[in-house]
């Protein structure tokens, strides 16, 4: 036993049953006013989910087993909520909803980061145009995701995301810019990140080669650590720095977001924010908050249902990139074999999160959801308001597409031949944004961080560190030094060998 009032509410919850959707609805006429909830233009419709009034009050006992109140509160406050790493988790802080000094100091750290953007736009750097944002994980995927979601329309600059180390990715991210009108971000908040800075070096030599007299001077890094990318040779005035409690991946709403701002203006960067510290206001005012019961769901079919997948279907091109931005936030928060404490994890850590876009989904991996042998929670995430230029129809079919996917995963459909069965009673929520603004998106990432978080406390994980991602790169840098190389395994040095590294 690693948690003993845990374990007796997990236990308890085991032993509830788990009743078949139809039969929920069927006893229930109020059941989707029951399961719903609107908050900052967002109908959250967890209705089509098993949870019921039992499994709703036993999860409630284990949110009270595990602390969650006091556990939230201790993020709001800016306690030390990260024990492996000792250190508080801030970005609540950079909404203005964290404890005061944080709030001030990360208020300050915008002030600077506004002031920069009013020097490059007044012209400070010289005409730009484009943005080349060299980061990877935490520091491109929430970036990219809000700048893709909001900026389609926007004609301020020419944004370019590059993450991976591959130089197909550096040739297709430069691809068509000049370099004398493009900035290079290089946002790592580490700024040890070898991806990062590899390509940050090529950029450097690409604005050289591109006839740029002083490139670092059209070099501008966002990072926790200013002191290793003034020693990279970037000068401080250049350097926009984030506080250390602020995890990569829990990042944008910091200077990381300088891309973002730049890409869709200070009121928009602003308006982001307002939205996720509505939802932060939301969770911490409401012991029964969406973020928390929306991670009872996940818990019911992760631990008690054994599933060991969650879909998201983004039914919105703009949000497109929502569940790559889901795979690192839940995965790498989640993914984890032992508790807050220590002890090795008793339990399934997070499920793992896949999914893609709604309609290109149902004519590829939908099968399975509706006929597979797998149980998968699905989450359909849509828009009602649109803009796109074609007539409403296209709008309106893929909203009801979105709408029937879910109506189908639960009701089924019998047969007498049994490649035509459908079981039926999948559970899938809904979440519809009124529209897609810059304040409803905040809101619906600050969601996906709370709810995260709700997870990370009920199963005893602290949601803030990776530790797992370190041995691969420890293993990378072996293949720097003959002798090291040795420890490697054999399979490993014949690919090494036969790849001439
Ligand atoms: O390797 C994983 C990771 O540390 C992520 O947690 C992080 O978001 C990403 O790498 C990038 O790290 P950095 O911002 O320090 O470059």
């Amino acid at each position: 036993m690693t948690h003993p009032p845990l374990d007796v509410a997990w236990t308890a919850l085991q032993s509830l049953d788990v009743k078949p959707l139809a039969e929920l609805f069927d006893s229930d006429g109020q059941r989707v006013a029951a399961w719903s909830r609107t908050v900052s233009n967002m109908l959250f419709d967890l209705s089509k989910t098993h949870l019921d009034a039992a499994l709703g009050a036993g999860f409630a006992k284990l949110a009270a087993a595990a602390g969650y109140a006091a556990k939230r509160d201790a993020l709001f406050g800016g306690e030390i909520v990260n024990l492996s790493e000792g250190r508080p988790a801030t970005h609540v802080a950079e909404r203005g909803q964290g404890a005061a000094a944080d709030n001030q100091l990360a208020a300050q750290r915008h002030s600077r980061m506004r002031s920069l953007i009013d020097a490059i736009e007044g012209g400070a750097f010289g005409e730009i145009d484009a943005i080349l944002h060299i980061g990877i994980g935490g520091s491109a995927l929430g970036p990219e995701l809000v700048i893709d979601a909001l900026g389609r329309d926007s004609d301020r600059y020419d944004v370019r995301v590059l993450a991976n180390i591959d130089g197909e990715a550096f040739d297709e991210a430069v691809g068509g810019l000049d370099p004398a009108t493009t900035l290079v971000v290089a946002v790592s908040k580490t700024f040890t990140t070898i991806e990062t800075l590899t390509n940050t070096d090529a950029a450097i030599e690409w604005l050289k080669e591109g006839g740029v007299a002083d490139p670092h001077g059209q070099l501008i890094a966002v990072t926790a650590a200013p002191e290793k990318a003034v020693d990279y040779g970037i000068d401080e005035t250049r350097v926009l720095p984030f506080a250390e409690g602020v995890g990569g991946r829990y990042s944008l709403w910091s200077s990381v977001g300088l891309s973002i701002a730049l890409a869709l203006g200070w009121g928009a960067f602003e308006e982001l924010l307002e939205g996720a510290a509505e939802m932060d206001r939301h969770v911490r005012l409401n012991d029964d908050n969406v973020a928390l019961t929306a991670a009872f769901t996940d818990l019911l079919y992760a631990q008690i249902k054994g599933a060991e997948t969650r879909a998201v279907f983004a039914y919105d091109e703009r949000l497109r990139l929502l569940p790559d931005y889901l795979q690192q936030l839940e995965m790498e928060s989640n993914g984890k074999s032992a508790t807050a404490e220590g002890a090795p994890l008793d339990r399934k850590s997070a499920p793992i999160t896949w999914g893609g876009v709604g309609t290109d989904g149902q004519h590829a991996m939908f099968q399975l959801l509706h006929q597979g042998t797998h149980l998968v929670p699905v989450e359909f995430v849509a828009v009602i308001e649109h803009e796109d230029s074609l007539d409403p129809r296209h709008h309106l079919l893929l909203l009801g597409n979105c709408f029937a996917q879910g109506a189908a995963l639960m009701a089924g459909k019998a047969s007498d031949d049994a490649a035509r069965v459908y079981p039926g009673n999948r559970p899938s929520t809904t979440i519809l944004l009124d529209r897609l603004d810059p304040r409803t998106l905040g809101a619906l990432l600050a969601f996906y961080e709370h709810r995260t978080f709700a997870n990370a406390v009920l199963l005893g994980i602290n949601p803030f560190d990776q530790f797992g991602v370190e041995l691969g790169k420890e293993m990378a840098k072996r293949l720097d030094d003959d002798e090291a190389r040795k420890t490697l395994d054999p399979s490993t040095r014949a690919l090494i060998e036969r790849a001439g590294l």
